[in-house]
C-alpha cells in the first residue's frame, strides 16, 4: 500500500482504533505473588520512572489528538492517549497492590507539538524494542509466574500496536509533504532516536528523570545474560509482536536492523565475549518479515 494515501490513512488509523481492548487495570486477573516474586517486584528500581513517563506520555498524546485537523487520525492518537493513561494507572495498580513504595514523581504538563510527538513516537520505538528485550529474558528466566507476565505481555502488545501505528502515521505525514524519499527518510528517522535518547539520557526538563542504578543493581538485573543474548531475545519478541499486526503495516525496522548489525558485530569478537550455545535464550514463537519503514 502506497504511503500518504487515504487507503493507506485509513489502514493504519482503523486497524489501530479496531484493536484496542476496553478493560480496566484494576480489574485484571492480578495474582497473589510468592514472597520470591514480590521482592524480585520491589527489587525493580525502574518503578517510579516507568509510571512517570506513562503519565506524562497519556497527557502528552491526548493534547497532541486534540490539535490534529483530520477526525480519523485524531481519534485514532485519542485512543493511544486513552491507552498511556491506563498504562500509568495499571503501573499505579501494581505498587498498591504488590506493596512497592515508591514516591509519585511530579510531572508538569509536557509540551504536545507535533514535533514532541516525533521524538516521543521514535523514542517509544527504542523503549519498546528493550522493553521486548527485557520482557523475553524474565520469561525464559521464569523471573515471575505466567500469570503476571500475561498481563505484562498484553501492555506490550499495545506498545507494538503504537509504534507501528506512529510510524505509519509519519510516513503518512512524509509522504504527503513529498519528503518520503531515501536517504533522506533514514536520516531523519536517526535524527529523532538520537534526540529521544539524549533526552532519556539527560531527562528532559520538564520531564522525569532516570534514577541513577547502582552497580550491584544494574549487576543483578543482568546476571548471567550477555549483549547478544538479550538482543536476539529482543529480535524474536519483536518478531513476534509485529506479525500479530496486520501485515500491510510498515513496521518500525530501525531499531531490530541496529540489533541485527550488533549480534553480527558481537559475534565476531573473541569467543569469551559470547556466552556458550547452550545458555542461549530461546526465541518463542515465529520471526514475522519486517517492512521497510
Ligand atoms: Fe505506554
Ligand atoms: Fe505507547
Amino acid at each position: 500500500m502506497r504511503p500518504g494515501t487515504p487507503q493507506h490513512r485509513d489502514l493504519f488509523c482503523r486497524t489501530f482504533i479496531d484493536t484496542h481492548v476496553v478493560f480496566e487495570p484494576e480489574a485484571l486477573p492480578w495474582p497473589d505473588l510468592e514472597p520470591k516474586y514480590l521482592e524480585r517486584l520491589r527489587d525493580f528500581p525502574l518503578w517510579g520512572y516507568a509510571r512517570a513517563i506513562e503519565q506524562r506520555a497519556g497527557r502528552m498524546v491526548t493534547a497532541f489528538a486534540q490539535t490534529l485537523d483530520d477526525p480519523l487520525i485524531r481519534e485514532a492518537v485519542a485512543v493511544q492517549g486513552v491507552e498511556e493513561t491506563r498504562h500509568g494507572r495499571l503501573m499505579t495498580h501494581v505498587l498498591e497492590r504488590y506493596g512497592i513504595a515508591v514516591a509519585p514523581l511530579d510531572i508538569s504538563d509536557p509540551p504536545a507539538r507535533r514535533e514532541d510527538f516525533l521524538i516521543f513516537g521514535f523514542g517509544e520505538c527504542t523503549d519498546s524494542f528493550v522493553g521486548f528485550g527485557a520482557f523475553a529474558v524474565a520469561r525464559q528466566k521464569q523471573l515471575f509466574p505466567d500469570s503476571l507476565l500475561a498481563i505484562f505481555d498484553n501492555v506490550l502488545y499495545e506498545e507494538a500496536r503504537h509504534i507501528a501505528f506512529f510510524i505509519n502515521w509519519w510516513r503518512y505525514e512524509e509522504a504527503r509533504a513529498g519528503r518520503d524519499r531515501m536517504p533522506q527518510r533514514w536520516l531523519d528517522a536517526a535524527k529523532y532516536h538520537v534526540r529521544a535518547l539524549i533526552g532519556t539520557a539527560k531527562g528532559a526538563s520538564d520531564g522525569p528523570q532516570l534514577p541513577e542504578l547502582d552497580g550491584a543493581q544494574i549487576k543483578r538485573m543482568l546476571d548471567g545474560l550477555t549483549p547478544v543474548m538479550v538482543l536476539e531475545a529482543a529480535l524474536a519478541e519483536n518478531a513476534r509482536h509485529m506479525s500479530r499486526l496486520d501485515s500491510r503495516l510498515i513496521k518500525p525496522i530501525l531499531m531490530p536492523t541496529l540489533a541485527r548489525l550488533a549480534v553480527v558485530a558481537l559475534r565476531m569478537l573473541p569467543p569469551r565475549a559470547e556466552a556458550p550455545a547452550t545458555s542461549r535464550l530461546q526465541p518463542v514463537g515465529t520471526p514475522a518479515s519486517q517492512s521497510a519503514a
